[in-house]
């Protein structure tokens, strides 16, 4: 018989599960997410699986990484077809919290992420994001103690902020990014394009489009600076509000003027409606 999909909800009760496992040598896998779970953190999930025996999904909407104008409240929430598609991949524990098992009255701790999480591009526009992040992935990592976790290319600031951390923290987790799972016409899979009406949806796919045009005339040698000016007034034609498209250095996400200067991202975030749709791609 398959092995239940066990679903904790208190600190104490996810210390047992997890001694269980400890206990007989087995290594364990943490994929981190906020619910409404898509083909994009399935991908996460199934590598989880490649790696270790036991795999721990969290589903926890963090109310520290979203400022007070965003959509905490609104946040697409799943609960039970989440756990359905948990059970079916086979995944062993599924840690729950309430808010106020994560940050009980008195709370007092907030990390402040530097290097990749100060570059100016997430951290720009969502100035409290990657310190509501960095707290919350932090107690996950040593509530659960993972051997790996695992997270999106797709958030590619937040995974190079995570990985940074993990190693100033000693941390001995080894954070695994993986590749962006998309759909068919090119658009990142996210929990918020459900948000995107019909005629947006039509025009999202664009950004990618941008993306993998921009990356490959830079690889054929034209000048980064140009490159991105043409796929800025491209997303703005299109109707987008453009928060950024800007070329980086793929470990710092520092400035980088030519590929000679070490392997390129491009990241982009643009606002269409009332969704903001982020995105990136290697040159
Ligand atoms: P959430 O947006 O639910 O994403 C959970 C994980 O799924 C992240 O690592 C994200 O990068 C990954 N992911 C989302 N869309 C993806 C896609 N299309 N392809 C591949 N991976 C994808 O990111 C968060 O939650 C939160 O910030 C969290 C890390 C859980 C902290 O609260």
């Amino acid at each position: 018989m398959a092995a239940r999909l066990k679903v904790v909800r208190t600190v104490p009760s996810l210390r047992r599960a997890l001694e269980l496992y400890r206990k007989s040598g087995e290594r364990i896998a943490l994929v981190p997410t906020m619910g409404a779970l898509h083909r994009g953190h399935m991908a996460l999930v199934r590598e989880a699986r490649q790696r270790a025996k036991r795999v721990v999904v969290s589903i926890f909407v963090n109310p520290a990484q979203f400022a007070p104008h965003e959509d905490f409240a609104s946040y697409p929430r799943s609960f039970a077809t989440d756990l359905k598609a948990l059970r079916e991949a086979k995944v062993d524990l599924v840690w729950a919290p309430p808010v106020e098992a994560m940050y009980p009255a008195g709370f007092a701790t907030r990390l402040a992420p530097e290097g990749p999480a100060k570059v100016g591009l997430e951290d720009e526009f969502r100035p409290h994001f990657f310190g509501g992040v960095a707290t919350v992935v932090a107690k996950l990592f040593t509530q659960v103690s993972p051997d790996f976790a695992l997270f999106g290319q797709k958030d590619y600031q937040q995974l190079r902020v995570i990985t940074q951390m993990a190693a100033d923290l000693d941390l001995t987790v080894k954070v695994i990014g993986v590749p962006t799972v998309r759909e068919p016409d090119g658009l990142a899979l996210s929990s918020r394009n459900v948000y995107l009406s019909a005629g947006e949806r039509a025009v999202a796919p664009m950004l990618y489009r941008v993306l993998k045009d921009c990356a490959g005339r830079i690889k054929n040698g034209e000048k980064i600076d140009r490159v991105l000016k043409v796929g800025r007034i491209e997303v703005d034609l299109a109707g987008f509000t453009l928060d950024y498209l800007e070329a980086r250095h793929a470990l710092t996400l520092m400035p980088i003027e030519s590929p000679k200067d070490g392997p390129v991202r491009l990241l982009l975030a643009a606002r269409l409606g009332k969704t903001r749709l982020i995105d990136n791609v290697g040159v």
